[in-house]
């Protein structure tokens, strides 16, 4: 009897076990999980709080990281580059909205000497900003700091010459200038695509790194930017048209990789 009883608990037992096992993995993916949600809302509420305070720099950064991801899959960069590639094109210019440059940065008149050294702090004010969050995305801050670095060693605010320079900041460097050119801002007009592609090469391995520039320049690379830049400026209303039933907020014009709303796969969202 006893020994019967003990053979059941023997096929019982490990079944228990396999089922706790279960138990946690479960609830350990679903931690996991909240903790990625927790994180994406977290950059898309400091996405928003740009959007809210600048809607021209919340054009910006969203099209610059359209570009720099363009820029990031043709130099062939693994996932967890890509993303930190998208999240520095993304907060590059977080900087900007500090009270100190904001008049500044609205000011339709041109610089003077004493505002271009203001501006110049920008990156180092974004890295501060963000320096919260360095625990979770280290490489962050540093593409923030550098993203006015110049490969020829003669940018702002560290002087970093070539691969100094972190990767992800060399890539939205590229796309940054690009959206510049090709775009009004409050102190230049639009210039054409054919102006922009011009400019950049003409910063090859001064302003930028030399094999990036290749890459930008290549004719898919173009043929793709071009594609992006026409979305971008595909009038609002159009947009709005594709909109799903019942969508209340316009579809994102970008990947948002790690965004709580991420159409992607899982594992493209995974990110802490
Ligand atoms: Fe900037």
């Amino acid at each position: 009897m006893l020994l019967a009883k003990r053979a059941d608990m023997k096929g019982i037992l490990p079944l228990s076990v396999g089922a706790a096992t279960t138990g946690l993995l479960y609830r350990e993916h679903r931690m996991r999980t909240k903790a990625e949600r927790l994180s994406a809302a977290t950059l898309e509420t400091l996405l928003n709080a740009i959007d809210a305070n600048d809607a021209q720099t919340g054009g910006h950064v969203r099209r610059v990281a359209t570009y720099a991801l363009i820029l990031g899959e043709a130099a062939g960069l693994d996932e967890h580059t890509l993303h930190t590639v998208e999240r520095v094109a993304l907060f590059h210019d977080i900087g900007k909205l500090h009270g100190a440059l904001t008049d500044i940065f609205h000011d339709q008149s041109k610089l003077t000497p004493e505002e271009r050294r203001a501006v110049r702090t920008h990156p180092q004010r974004g890295a501060e900003v963000l320096e919260p969050l360095s625990a979770f995305y280290p490489e962050l801050g540093k593409g923030v700091l550098a993203h006015h670095e110049r490969w020829d060693g003669t940018g702002y605010p560290r002087g970093l010459k070539g691969k100094r320079i972190p990767l992800q900041a060399r890539v939205v460097a590229i796309a940054d200038s690009f959206d510049a050119i090709t775009h009004r801002r409050r102190y230049s007009h639009a210039r054409s695509f054919s102006d922009a592609r011009r400019a950049i090469a003409a910063g090859k391995g001064t302003q930028f790194d030399p094999e990036l520039v290749e890459l930008f320049l290549s004719p898919p690379v173009l043929a793709k930017i071009d594609e992006a830049m026409r979305h971008a400026h595909m009038p609002q209303k159009k947009r709005r048209g594709n909109r799903r039933r019942g969508e209340t907020q316009p579809a994102p014009d970008i990947t948002f990789r790690w965004s709580s709303r991420s159409r992607g796969s899982p594992s493209r969202d995974r990110q802490l």
